[in-house]
């Protein structure tokens, strides 16, 4: 019989907190965030941290700081420098919400980082998740921060089956959460959750026998650990497929286009790309044909006819340079990068940068991998 959260005595609740916190304070990760409890710099490690690994995001969180030690500073400060501290990151979505809530916190706060749960709900951006995060570490406010690794510690202590999938799961994890969570140091108990999530109690192989909470834990006891927690099957992300052109003219610059203001990637700056079907993107990447010069054929026409190449503004390789993938959370980009030499000015909208000036746009992803396709491919076959 699996025991529910409810039939925890008090006794086992405090001594379960002790075994715990005991072993936060020998194993705690020393993590720039964890230096004081400044709630900016929770908030701010918390956001960056929601989709990526600790140890992809200190080197940024150092960065962000140093950019923008204040609140006032993130709140003045111009998007594209917001963006260049966050090229890379990816979801830039987040970047944009944590400038709309710093103006937020001018306006509303008085440029002071809110100290109630429920005003920092307030704050654009910021979710269940990331609230109890600040509230606790930050305040020592008693809330859950229930995360992707919260969930699978709390579903194999207690057995939980609710499909984590699911937002209405949320319930147990939380009614569980408030129960066993420490009244004095809810932030170090968060913590330690999330610490224990990421080091031990993992996804596939759980190293019970390091677990400072073995003793406590119902999975554990049934011998049914990987049956947790239980999570349907998420929908894949479509595919879709382009063709990016790395166009060059005579003054060694390329061509740079700028995506729209709003949806996926806004305004950042990508090689142009044409969206192709499956069907032609497998013909391209198993022979292109050379006769076909229709690449970006309905965008890249001449302006002004040059003399040498009077039927084409771009003289496309016969081959291509490579091939890139890129995963966003809902949709997965195929891209077969092509390189080409302008001849002609160019009709379509974009720029001409040169790469020492590359600095000053913010390169998503995708376009850094394709800039790696350029850099270590083209050297030795430019002719
Ligand atoms: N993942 C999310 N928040 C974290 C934190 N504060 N410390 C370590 N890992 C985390």
């Amino acid at each position: 019989m699996s025991k529910a959260w409810e039939e925890w005595t008090e006794e086992e609740v405090t001594s379960f907190q002790d075994d715990f916190l005991t072993w936060y304070q020998r194993e705690k990760r020393n993590l720039p965030w964890r230096y004081n409890h400044d709630p900016y710099r929770i908030w701010i490690s918390e956001i960056m941290l929601q989709q990526t690994r600790v140890d992809t995001v200190i080197d940024y969180f150092y960065r962000f700081m140093e950019q923008f030690p204040t609140i006032q500073d993130l709140a003045n400060a111009p998007e594209d420098k917001l963006l260049k501290v966050w090229e890379g990151l990816g979801y830039y979505s987040r970047a944009r919400n944590i400038q709309a809530a710093a103006k937020q916190i001018m306006e509303e706060f008085n440029g002071e980082f809110p100290s109630i749960v429920d005003e920092i709900r307030s704050l654009k951006g910021i979710g269940p998740y990331t609230a109890g995060a600040i509230s606790s570490i930050a305040f020592e406010i008693p809330e859950p921060a229930i995360d992707g690794n919260v969930m699978r510690v709390v579903s194999r202590l207690f057995c939980i089956e609710a499909d984590i999938a699911k937002a209405s799961s949320r319930k147990p994890f939380d009614e569980a959460m408030r129960k066993i969570i420490s009244q004095d140091q809810p932030g170090d108990f968060n913590q330690a959750m999330m610490d224990l999530g990421s080091s031990i109690c993992t996804p596939t192989s759980p190293q019970c026998e390091s677990c400072p909470i073995q003793s406590y834990c119902q999975a554990y006891r049934e011998d049914r650990q990987t049956d947790f927690p239980v999570k349907s099957k998420k929908l894949k992300p479509k595919d879709v497929y382009y063709v990016a052109g790395i166009i060059e003219n005579k003054h060694q610059e390329l061509f740079l286009q700028q995506r729209p203001e709003t949806g996926l990637l806004a305004n950042m700056w990508l090689f142009p790309l044409e969206e192709v079907t499956a069907a032609r993107f497998k013909d391209l990447q198993e022979q292109y044909d050379p006769s076909a010069w229709d690449l970006f054929s309905s965008s890249l026409v001449a302006e002004d006819s040059p003399d040498f190449f009077p039927e084409q503004a771009v003289v496309w390789q016969k081959k291509v340079l490579g091939e890139v993938k890129h995963v966003f959370s809902h949709l997965r980009w195929h891209i077969l990068v092509f390189y080409g030499r302008s001849t002609a000015a160019l009709t379509i909208e974009g720029q001409w940068v040169k790469p020492n000036d590359f600095e000053n746009y913010v390169f998503p992803k995708p376009q850094q991998k394709m800039l790696e396709v350029f850099e270590n491919n083209l050297a030795d076959d430019k002719d």
